[in-house]
């Protein structure tokens, strides 16, 4: 039986090579490697600042501690998507406002925002799921009618576009994930980009044990409590490599998902979930709707290969649902059969196109079983 994996991280000899160097040099901790894959970040998509964390996590509450998001605010989130989007709100003491997404393609739906928004609101924590880029016409309309910030879950979307505009230079903080799903990986960690300097050097601070910006040496002081969020430099030197040869590795991905898309074509049982118009979807993962999503899914591990559910609705997460310092906004029929009927297919840099027809053909397969 042919084993297809889900992903498998783009890791070349050069990278290889560039994590001895690391190790060979002794300096182990966050320094100039980091400072390499952040300039890199910076030159890519063309914004003032990257900063690198532990993760997309850690970067999203860092980010909010920035904005002074707190006790008594409330952030929007979509209730369609990896829980961290919403565990950073409740984590820095403020308020989730979970609001329903758009059965057609994942993505929070523009009007309940508007619907949601109160006195309270501070933020909406915007994700541009699988890659799939948001609308931001529609949401800065919405930032600024209403004087909200717009903090970007960019976990699953470096390479995205709106517009010709790349995700992680739109909202007013971005952060992307670099755990080995996502496409350029550093094992684990995260990225934050902004165009704001005083964001920037406080964010750097508070991630660095609270160091009072641009004081080193002797002079080097602590002007407030801050964490440890450093990217070690052997990390850093996995994702180096992945970020300079984007636009290749994006490309190639691009392209496996139109083979996708050229073979669901013409099924009656599978559907494929829309891009947002004058976007570029990175395909981070290529999603489809199918009935009976989770036998077919069990039934295509059983065969060695390895799909997976699209996200999670927040909703019927204890986490939330449970919680009396959340709020759930109305019904949720969007999320409802996205986390009952999406289904994420194999999709690496190295899967072939025989890879892909043996897929699609297991997949029917296992949705005939499931009839
Ligand atoms: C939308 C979204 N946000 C946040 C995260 C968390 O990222 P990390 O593991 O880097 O903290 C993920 C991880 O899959 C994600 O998909």
């Amino acid at each position: 039986m042919r084993k297809i994996p889900l992903i498998k991280p783009y890791i070349t000899e050069s990278t290889k090579a560039r994590v001895l160097e690391v190790l060979d040099s002794g300096f182990l901790t966050e320094g100039s490697v980091t400072q390499s894959l952040e300039k890199a970040f910076c030159d890519y998509l063309k914004v003032d600042h990257a900063l690198a964390f532990t993760s997309c996590t850690t970067g999203l509450e860092v980010a909010l501690r920035a904005l002074k998001i707190g006790p008594g605010d409330e952030v929007i989130v979509p209730a369609y998507t990896y829980p961290a989007t919403a565990n950073v709100v409740s984590i820095v003491g403020a308020t989730p406002v979970i609001v329903d997404v758009d059965k057609g393609n994942m993505l929070i739906d523009y009007e309940k925002i508007e619907s949601s928004v109160t006195d309270r609101t501070r933020a909406i924590i915007s994700v541009s799921l699988f890659g799939n880029p948001l609308d931001y016409g529609k949401l800065d309309k919405i930032k600024h009618k209403h004087d909200l910030y717009i903090v970007e879950d960019a976990a699953c979307s470096i390479g995205s576009e709106i517009g010709g505009r790349k995700v992680g230079s739109l909202a007013d903080i971005s952060v992307f994930s670099m755990h080995p799903r996502k496409f350029i990986t550093t094992g684990e960690g995260g990225m934050l980009t902004t165009d704001n300097s005083d964001w920037a050097d406080w964010i750097s601070s508070y991630k660095h044990f609270g160091m009072a910006p641009h004081k080193q040496g002797a002079g080097m002081t602590f002007d407030k409590v801050g964490t440890n969020y450093k990217l070690s430099d052997v990390l850093s030197a996995i994702g180096l490599d992945q970020i300079k040869q984007v636009d290749e590795l994006l490309d190639r991905r691009i392209k496996l998902a139109g083979y996708y898309d050229s073979l669901l074509a013409s099924s009656s049982d599978v559907l494929v979930p829309d891009t947002t118009a004058t976007g570029k979807h990175s395909y981070q993962s290529y999603c489809i709707y199918v009935e009976n999503r989770d036998f077919v899914l069990n039934d295509l591990r059983s065969r060695q290969i390895e799909v997976q559910i699209g996200s999670y609705a927040l909703h019927h997460l204890p986490a939330f649902a449970d919680s009396a310092q959340c709020r759930i906004e109305g019904e949720m029929p969007g999320t409802n059969y996205s986390a009952s009927h999406a289904l994420v297919l194999p999709l690496y840099h190295d899967l072939s196109h025989g890879d892909q027809d043996y897929v699609v053909e297991e997949l029917h397969n296992s949705i005939s079983r499931s009839k």
